[in-house]
């Protein structure tokens, strides 16, 4: 696992950009793994601003999307489906019949759960999957408790989480109480992963899941166990990392000597 402690958010969103296009360069058809929430937004930013200002490809990409609320269809602005519109797919050149979010208004959730997976297994598995942490330690909706060796299926969000997503709804009894998730298994098998988390809001959690025990009670820790694995924080969001110092040192080294193997785990 390599853990940088990144400046500013610009700088965590502009480092995971980096990573992306080094990936769409060397692979074109990349399966990219995408996440929503407040955390990717200045990531999104950067990717549609590469796109625009120098030509990034995504032409080829193929997505798939961590999670969606039960019943909110893909039209309702809380969507997540509506979110990646807005905030990424409408300002890139992705092929529609190439971006995957779970279907939150199916009827046959578990069929539809058991395909999400074929499908991700069908076009040769997640190549880098990009992740935000909730503040209960959930990675996609993984609340505590959810099993480390977890498959997509559904959810029933944790009180917190239901408070922290009000923000976004005009009245809190509308959030959702269920989603539809990738499980922490599904989440494993990307070939790599990046998790983003910025501001103080979030120092505790980062800390227990990067450096605490491996446990399903912070479905995050279980990225301990993945051979492939990229944290970016900003200085809040890294404050209470006990190793900060040997993170930001290890970074400062990889700049000064070998900024390609900045991403790589060594
Ligand atoms: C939701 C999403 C997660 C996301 C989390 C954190 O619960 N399902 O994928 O990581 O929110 O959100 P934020 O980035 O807004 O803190």
């Amino acid at each position: 696992m390599e853990i940088i402690v990144a400046e500013s958010y610009e700088q965590m969103s502009r480092l995971a950009a980096d990573m992306i296009e080094r990936q769409l360069l060397r692979k074109p058809s990349s399966v990219l793994g995408l996440a929503t929430g407040s955390t990717p937004v200045g990531f999104y930013q950067e990717l549609v601003r590469r796109h625009a200002q120098q030509g990034l490809d995504f032409s080829k990409v193929i997505t798939f999307n961590l999670d969606e609320y039960l019943d909110l269809s893909p039209s309702h602005p809380q969507s997540y489906r509506y979110f990646m519109d807005h905030n990424l797919f409408n300002f890139i050149n992705v092929d529609p019949k190439n971006i995957h979010v779970p279907y939150g208004h199916t009827e046959e959730v578990d069929e539809f759960c058991d395909w999400y997976e074929q499908e991700i297994k069908r076009v040769g598995g997640i190549d880098i999957q990009v992740l935000g942490i909730g503040a209960d330690g959930h990675i996609a909706f993984n609340e505590p408790g959810s099993s480390l060796g977890s498959r997509t299926r559904l959810k029933t969000l944790t009180k917190q989480t239901i408070d922290d997503n009000a923000r976004f709804f005009d009245n809190p009894e509308e959030v959702p109480r269920f989603a539809i998730t990738m499980g922490v298994g599904t989440i494993l098998e990307a070939k790599e992963i990046i998790l983003l988390a910025h501001g103080a809001k979030k120092a505790e959690i980062v800390a227990q899941a990067l450096e605490g025990p491996i446990t399903a009670q912070v479905s995050a820790s279980a990225l301990q166990m993945h051979r492939h694995v990229t944290v970016i924080v900003d200085a809040e969001g890294g404050s209470l990392l006990k190793r900060a110092d040997y993170y930001r040192w290890v970074f400062e080294e990889k700049k000064r000597l070998v900024p390609r193997l900045i991403g790589k785990v060594t």
